[in-house]
């Protein structure tokens, strides 16, 4: 798979996902505001890889400027977490990455002795943090493969699957969550078919997945979001499984919008529906799906589809860009340490305190 992001260790080339599949082309990110920028402009996307591109971002601060005193490293530090974490909302792993690479950085700050801050003292600070960027970015690519293979076991030989928005390797530092599952899956022989939903409005299904399923050789049909439905009804659809941005304590997940229309058609055609993602997607502290930050987007990325107004001037539209899909439509959620199954508070605390 192409790169998604190269860290230079004073820069960061991004993969400008708007342009693909036609273009590959990265974008350079010399501090956290273009790299925040980089982020809310959706030239990188996906949770896993935005908790990635984050924490390099957060990296970039003490190469962007070279303060003298602690003090000045603390707000400058604070001032590009910040940034980052207002870049978008919904995905709880940029927030993970940005706060825990801000708490190595304070703690180290902590035990300087004096409000100087010597050159060897900041080197050795932003090594620190450079290190624990790059060790967020192999955490998700090691949960990547066992996930995958988790996901894999529950699928038979000759299975069809459906699949929304982009949960692959370009939404993450490895193989992928959702279309890692599937990926790990085609391997193993068991892939007969997969219906990719194109996802609007950002056509992430339609750009980025079948782009994926294409590269891997993986038997893959196209569908628009209001396919769905019918292809249910018409086809035998063995598996949906979706990725996510942020799963609530109980199991309640937001994930792409039309993740939760995708829930309700499956639960209805009795097909199960799986959620694959790794550990630092849930966020514990939420105690179900209603406190979700929801990211709004412009209405205009619903009314101009490539360049090109598809609405009339003065139609009002919404985009709300996430939806959250309960957990009680929800077959099993497949992390890392293990398949959550049935989804409840119980089984999702036993599944993240274990050990991998
Ligand atoms: O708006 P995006 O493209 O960042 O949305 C991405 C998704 O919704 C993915 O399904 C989710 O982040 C999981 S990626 C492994």
């Amino acid at each position: 798979m192409i790169e998604r992001l190269r860290w230079k260790t004073d820069s960061l080339d991004i993969l400008d996902q708007r342009l693909l599949p036609q273009k590959i082309y990265y974008l350079n990110a010399k501090n956290p505001a273009q790299t925040a920028k980089a982020i809310k402009d959706m030239a990188t996307r996906g949770a896993p890889l935005i908790g990635c591109v984050a924490a390099y971002g957060y990296a970039l601060a003490l190469k962007a400027s070279r303060p003298k005193t602690a003090e000045q490293a603390k707000q400058i530090l604070s001032s590009a977490a910040k940034t980052l974490k207002d870049s978008r909302p919904t995905a709880v792993a940029l927030a993970y990455a940005v706060d825990r690479l801000h708490a190595l950085a304070l703690g180290f700050l902590s035990t300087q002795k004096g409000p100087a801050l010597k050159p060897e003292t900041l080197d050795a600070l932003s090594r620190l943090i450079d290190a624990e960027a790059g060790k967020i970015h192999d955490e998700d690519v090691d949960a990547n493969e066992r996930l995958s293979e988790y996901g894999s076991r529950l699928l038979k030989r000759g299975a069809t699957v459906m699949t929304i928005c982009n949960a692959g390797a370009l939404a993450t530092a490895g193989r992928g969550t959702a279309v890692g599952v599937i990926s790990r899956a085609h391997e193993k022989g068991l892939i007969r078919q997969v219906y990719s939903l194109e996802t609007r409005p950002y056509l992430q299904g339609a750009r980025l997945t079948m782009f994926e399923l294409l590269r891997g050789k993986i038997p893959s049909t196209l569908l628009t979001d209001n396919m769905a439905a019918h292809i249910m009804k018409t086809c035998k659809i063995d598996a949906v499984i979706a990725g996510a941005d942020r799963i609530a304590s109980n199991g309640d997940t937001a994930n792409k919008i039309g993740t939760y229309m995708l829930a309700v058609l499956a639960r209805y055609h009795k097909v199960p529906f799986y959620i694959a993602a790794p550990i630092p997607t849930i966020d514990m502290k939420l105690p179900d799906g209603g406190g979700i930050p929801i990211e709004e987007r412009g209405q205009d990325e619903v009314c101009v589809l490539a360049g090109r107004r598809i609405a009339p001037c003065g139609a009002r539209a919404r985009h709300p860009a996430f939806d959250v899909t309960p957990a009680g439509l929800i077959t099993a959620i497949i992390t890392e340490n293990g398949v959550i199954k049935p989804v409840n508070r119980r089984n999702v605390r036993r599944v993240v305190e274990k050990e991998a």
